[in-house]
């Protein structure tokens, strides 16, 4: 199932645009934020990126945090709706379950942005959705380790985000793509770790243990970089190295794993970025203000960093953005 469809970027809303010359309009809105949880350190820079962003901008942010529960999420965007805010965003934690809430949101006439995740519903009940192409991250972490390990023979573990979101079906999906030319790679094992770093290390330690100790595994795949945080412990708990004796690969580019990269503990990650809430606020301030309906998917870049990508700068940068 591919939920976030793979468009060309929306033009003049790309999300390399600065929201603030964008979205000047949106000064004294009033805009509810339904997010997910904190379950990683990507989900709390992207908190703190749209946080930023609407304090930026003037918006009046009403955030609900849903502490990782669909239903605490529906509850926040019927409360959103019960105020009549101007606008709601939404980080939807599994794909699907939305057609109810999402239908009476478009009956009071509030435009719904999807944030980071894709759903499967009608496109009709949302304005738009910035999210990466999960599909492709899956697909380009892959294809790194398809070249990285050349005709040696490796097995790889899996660790699974949340079990019916978007970025765990499409990183799933994209992955095996990637690796699906190569007779030597094979998937041995594969298990959500919930995209939180203790399940991700929990989960580890069971795949090593299941596995002679880890002698077996070549290579892990973590669908984000916390879970992978979280699999290098239990790598180094058992003896071995991670970044050598088990390759490490994720997604996110999150600064936790770039300190990794230098320590050597880490081999490659695909970068998610965190500001989603700029082309979400751009694209609302066209709406709202100008009635320009957006492209359906505003799709953000997904671009790999390997230790050669000087780890120590962009842990560095990263750092000095707030993340
Ligand atoms: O939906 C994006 C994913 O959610 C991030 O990759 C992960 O870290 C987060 O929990």
């Amino acid at each position: 199932m591919k939920i976030i469809k793979t468009l060309a970027l929306a033009a003049g809303i790309g999300a390399l645009l600065s929201s603030a010359s964008y979205a000047e309009g949106l000064s004294g809105k009033v805009i509810g934020f339904s997010q997910i949880g904190s379950e990683s350190g990507w989900r709390a820079a992207e908190t703190s990126v749209t946080k930023a962003e609407a304090e930026k901008l003037g918006i009046d942010l009403k955030f609900a945090d849903a502490q990782q529960k669909q239903e605490n999420q529906i509850k926040a965007i019927r409360g959103f709706i019960a105020q009549g805010v101007d606008a709601i965003l939404v980080a939807p934690v599994v794909a699907t379950g939305w057609e109810e809430v999402l239908t009476e949101a478009k009956e009071a006439n509030i435009p719904v942005v999807l944030l980071d995740r894709g759903i499967d519903a009608p496109e009709d009940l949302y304005l738009t959705s910035v999210a990466s192409d999960q599909v492709k991250e899956g697909r380009v972490a892959g294809e790194w380790l398809v070249a990285e390990v050349g005709d040696r023979q490796c097995n790889v573990v899996e660790l699974q985000g949340t079990v019916g979101s978007s970025p765990a079906i499409n990183r799933k999906q994209g992955f095996e793509e990637g690796i699906a030319g190569a007779a030597n790679l094979a998937i041995i094992r594969s298990q959500t770790g919930d995209f939180t770093r203790s399940k991700g290390k929990e989960v580890m330690e069971g795949f090593l243990k299941a596995e002679g100790g880890g002698a077996n595994i070549c290579a892990v795949y973590a669908h984000n970089d916390d879970m992978a945080v979280g699999a290098i412990q239990a790598i180094k708990d058992a003896g071995l190295k991670p970044g050598s004796d088990i390759l490490v690969v994720s997604i996110d580019a999150v600064p936790d794993i770039f300190a990794a990269m230098v320590a050597g503990e880490a081999n490659a990650t695909v970068e998610l970025t965190p500001n989603m809430a700029g082309p979400a606020f751009a694209a609302l301030d066209a709406y709202l203000n100008a009635g320009t309906v957006p492209e359906k998917f505003i799709i953000t870049e997904s671009k790999l960093y390997t230790p050669a990508d000087d780890p120590q700068g962009e842990y560095d940068r990263r750092k000095g953005l707030g993340y």
